[in-house]
């Protein structure tokens, strides 16, 4: 089981739910486009995750240290987003 925590709440993800759809049934604010990883519209930044986010592919958008995509990345375990409302 994944657990989000954000500034807003916490949850967990669904089997086989993107980040990005579990923030989107939580209520959250989050922009999004393509969710394939090119366009970086959907970038949040992590403060901490018990284990590391993956790519099945190495996304396109160019991200800064810590900024991920929950379009497309693979979380597990639990992790913090900063200031995702
Ligand atoms: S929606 Fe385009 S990179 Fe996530």
């Amino acid at each position: 089981m994944t657990w989000v925590f954000t500034s807003k709440t916490r949850f967990y993800l669904h089997e086989d739910e993107t980040l990005l759809d579990g923030l989107l049934r939580t209520g959250h604010d989050i922009n999004y486009q393509c969710r394939e990883g090119y366009c970086g519209s959907c970038r949040v930044t992590l403060t901490a995750s018990s284990l590391p986010v993956t790519y099945d592919e190495p996304p396109l958008a160019m991200l800064e240290p810590k900024e991920i995509l929950p379009c497309c990345c693979k979380v597990k375990g639990m992790l913090h987003l900063k200031e995702v409302h």
